[in-house]
C-alpha cells in the first residue's frame, strides 16, 4: 500500500481502489449463485384481473396477509424499483469503464431481478393492490432518486456498505412477517444477494480506510450519523416504516446492532492506530453517536414493549 501523508483527492482514490474492485468483482462472482425469479413465484395461484382480460378485480380478501406485511412489501419493491436511478447515480461516480464499470453493471442486473421477483410476486398471489401499486411505483420513480452524499466517492461506498445490509435485514424480516413460506422463500434469496453486495462495497470502504484513514474516518462518521434509509421519499413512509419498527422488520435496535456495528467492527475503526486530530475527532463523534443510538434503541424498545402490552392487554377484554 502506498503510503501517502496528505489528503488523496477522488480521481488518486478511485485509481488506487481499481485493484480492490477488480479483485472483489472475481470474488463475488465466484460467490454469487445463479437463481431465477420465476422459480420462486406461485404461477398457478394467478388469475386475470379486471380491464382488457375482464378478470377479476383486486380485492383486499384475494390475501390473508396482514396489513403490515403488505405496506413492508411495498416499501421493499419501491425502494428496488428506484433502480434507473440508483444506476445512474453509482454509474456517474463510479464510472463505467474497467473493473468498476464491471461492477457497475453486474449489481444493476443483480437488483433489476428484485423487483421482478417481487412484482411478480405480489400481483400471482394478490397480496397487495395492482393499481395503487403502479400509481406509487410511478409516483416514487418520477420523483427519482439523488445520493445522500451526490458525487462525494468515500461517502457513498460507506452508505452503500450499510443501506446494502439494511436491505439486507429489511428483506429478510419481511419475509418472516409474511407467515408465506414462499415469500419467505423469496425474500431470504434476495438477502442473500444484498449481503454479497454490502461484503463487495465494505472491502472496498475498507480497503479505502487503508489508503487515507483520516478522510475515509470522516465519511464514516458522517455518514452513519447522517443515515436514512433509501424510500424515505415514499408516499406515506415515515408511517409505513413505524409500523415495520414494530413489527420488528426494521427497527432501530436492528439498525444500531445488525447493520452498523458489525460494518464498524469489520473496519476495526475503535481498534485502528495512528490517526491524525481529525481522524481522532471524527471517530470520537462516531463512538458518541454509537452510544446515543444504543439509548434511543433502549427508549424505542421500552415503548414497543408498553405498546404490546396494551394491545394484549385490549385483546384480552
Ligand atoms: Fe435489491
Ligand atoms: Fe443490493
Amino acid at each position: 500500500m502506498p503510503l501517502v501523508s496528505q489528503s488523496m483527492n477522488q480521481t488518486q482514490m478511485l485509481l488506487e481502489l481499481e485493484p480492490i474492485v477488480e479483485a472483489n468483482l472475481n470474488r463475488h462472482l465466484t460467490m454469487a449463485k445463479e437463481w431465477f425469479p420465476h422459480e420462486y413465484v406461485p404461477w398457478s395461484d394467478g388469475r386475470n384481473f379486471d380491464g382488457p382480460l375482464n378478470g377479476d378485480p383486486w380485492s383486499v380478501e384475494d390475501s390473508q396477509m396482514s396489513d403490515v406485511a403488505r405496506s413492508s412489501l411495498i416499501v421493499n419493491l419501491l425502494t428496488e424499483d428506484n433502480l434507473p436511478s440508483y444506476h445512474h447515480e453509482i454509474a456517474s461516480l463510479f464510472g463505467r469503464d474497467a473493473a468498476w464499470g464491471d461492477w457497475v453493471h453486474r449489481w444493476t442486473a443483480e437488483e433489476g431481478r428484485h423487483g421482478i421477483a417481487i412484482r411478480d410476486y405480489l400481483l400471482t398471489t394478490r397480496a397487495v393492490d395492482p393499481v395503487q401499486l403502479e400509481q406509487l411505483r410511478m409516483d416514487h420513480m418520477s420523483t427519482g432518486y439523488s445520493a445522500q452524499h451526490g458525487d462525494d466517492m468515500i461517502r457513498s461506498l460507506a452508505y452503500v456498505s450499510f443501506q446494502e445490509l439494511a436491505t439486507r435485514v429489511s428483506h429478510r424480516n419481511t419475509g418472516k412477517i409474511t407467515g408465506d413460506k414462499i415469500a419467505d422463500q423469496l425474500l431470504s434469496r434476495v438477502a442473500a444477494d444484498e449481503n454479497l453486495h454490502m461484503v463487495f462495497y465494505r472491502n472496498l470502504l475498507g480497503a479505502a480506510l487503508e489508503l487515507d484513514p483520516n478522510q475515509t474516518m470522516r465519511a464514516i462518521a458522517d455518514v452513519v450519523t447522517t443515515f436514512q434509509m433509501p424510500g424515505t421519499d415514499i408516499a406515506g413512509f415515515q408511517r409505513k416504516a413505524v409500523e415495520m419498527a414494530i413489527a420488528g422488520v426494521y427497527d432501530i435496535r436492528q439498525h444500531r446492532d445488525d447493520v452498523v456495528a458489525p460494518v464498524l467492527r469489520f473496519w476495526e475503526v475503535f481498534e485502528l492506530e495512528g490517526l491524525d486530530a481529525e481522524g481522532e475527532e471524527a471517530r470520537t463523534e462516531l463512538a458518541d453517536f454509537m452510544a446515543e443510538l444504543e439509548k434511543q434503541a433502549l427508549r424505542f424498545e421500552d415503548k414497543r414493549d408498553a405498546l404490546k402490552a396494551r394491545m394484549l392487554a385490549r385483546e384480552s377484554k
